[in-house]
């Protein structure tokens, strides 16, 4: 919750994609933003004031004078100024230090506060050479971008140039709140759970949903870390996923074990939270089994500990998070195994209490000194950016 509290002015300006800011202003506003909102005499064109007030809102339409000293106040209330859809014709004004509207007369005055432009338009403004060199030079001067994406526009063109995704813009405005801890370190993370296949349908797994492993790849991302996450059986689709980390698709203990190999040597800080199968099956056929050939007594045979493997492999810079699940005995258990894979921590997941497949989570960090800390049940987004911070500590 980084928004939580937080003075945002929203400031829309005309463009197409106007509709969009009012998903926008929802969101800020579930995540705990405080919201106050100038809508532009073009802006207004498109979606009536009327929506915000109707919220119960501040309002501001685009006519200075008729709220004096208003953008005096207002960029003094932001804690960040946010231009969402951010126009042509206004984001060039700016780089010439036009301010000749309510929204540029706040920025204006605006100081050093946070200021961050969501540019949306036609690919061929969106292109245009002036607009570049503007937009260069507004973030030379601490103006904060969210790149427009690619697709279909409202005008039937393709290309660079849509308002991104709510969901990418809230990713962006936590991340420009977080000091960048993570600057420059490789991070790889594991997610989800392997499939050991028995016969081309059948296979042995668990319910793990890959939620922890999303979250530490995301609040990683936000910290700044070059991030590359292994998922495991996961819908990427059905869980937000930023778009700057680098996914690698595996299935199977095997292919994980490839991915590990060739990705570890590469990387500052693995994070192992997905849940590895200790067996597979000794034969696997290739044909689907019929039922009545199905061997009931169908043996096993162990895996390797790849932690261990890895941990042997390990440079003095290089840090092992592990991920362990118990059900008793938990600080006992979680030890042992820290001891025995050489681990530089490992976060305990208490499964007693019903976290694997929810949104949250609870269990006990311990680091290689020993030290114990308990973490009470809390968000998987939550709770990663907290365990991030203890390796940074
Ligand atoms: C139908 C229509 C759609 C427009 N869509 C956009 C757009 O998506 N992006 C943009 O930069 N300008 C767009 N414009 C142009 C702006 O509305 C225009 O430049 C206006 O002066 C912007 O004023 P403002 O920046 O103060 O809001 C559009 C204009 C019209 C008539």
């Amino acid at each position: 919750m980084t928004l939580k509290g937080k003075n945002i002015l929203l400031c829309i300006t005309g463009s197409i994609a106007c509709y969009k800011s009012v998903d926008l202003y929802r969101e800020l506003k579930r995540e705990g933003a405080n919201v106050k909102i100038i809508v532009s005499s073009s802006a207004a064109k498109f979606i009536a004031p009327y929506i915000f007030e109707s919220f119960g809102e501040d309002v501001f339409t685009d006519d200075a004078f008729k709220s004096p000293l208003a953008h005096v106040s207002l960029s003094k209330y932001a804690d960040l100024i946010l231009i969402a859809p951010a126009t042509f014709n206004t984001i060039n004004k700016l780089a010439a230090g036009i301010a000749d509207t309510l929204i540029t007369l706040v920025v204006s005055a605006s100081q050093d506060k946070l200021k961050v432009l969501v540019p949306a338009m036609n690919p061929n403004m969106f292109s245009n050479k002036i607009l570049k060199e503007n937009l260069k030079r507004l973030t030379e001067h601490n103006f904060y971008l969210i790149s427009p994406g690619m697709g279909n526009m409202a005008c039937g063109d393709f290309g660079e140039g849509r308002f991104p995704d709510t969901s990418d813009i809230m990713f962006e405005l936590e991340s420009v709140f977080k000091e960048k801890t993570l600057k420059g370190r490789r991070v790889l993370i594991t997610a989800g759970a392997t499939r050991e296949y028995l016969d081309p349908v059948r296979f042995l797994s668990n319910a793990s949903s890959g939620k922890m492993g999303i979250s530490l790849a995301n609040e990683a991302v936000k910290l700044g870390a070059n991030v590359s996450l292994i998922t495991l059986n996961i819908d990427v689709s059905c869980q937000y996923i930023n778009k700057n980390i680098r996914i690698i698709r595996c299935k199977s203990f095997a292919d994980l074990k490839d991915a590990l190999l060739s990705e570890f040597k590469r990387c500052g800080i693995l994070l192992m939270a997905a849940a590895v199968s200790d067996y597979s099956f000794k034969e696997k056929s290739l044909n689907k089994i019929k039922k009545g050939d199905l061997n009931l007594n169908v043996e096993l045979v162990q895996n390797e500990d790849l932690l261990k493997a890895l941990s042997e492999m390990k440079k003095e810079e290089q840090i092992i998070f592990g991920f362990a699940a118990e059900t008793d005995s938990v600080i006992e258990n979680g030890r042992k195994k820290l001891m025995e894979k050489s681990l530089d921590y490992i976060f305990i997941n208490d499964v007693s209490k019903n976290v694997i497949g929810e949104d949250e989570n609870e269990g006990f960090l311990i680091n290689k000194e020993g030290e114990i800390k308990r973490f009470a049940r809390q968000l998987k987004t939550e709770l990663a950016g907290k365990l991030l911070a203890e390796i940074l500590r």
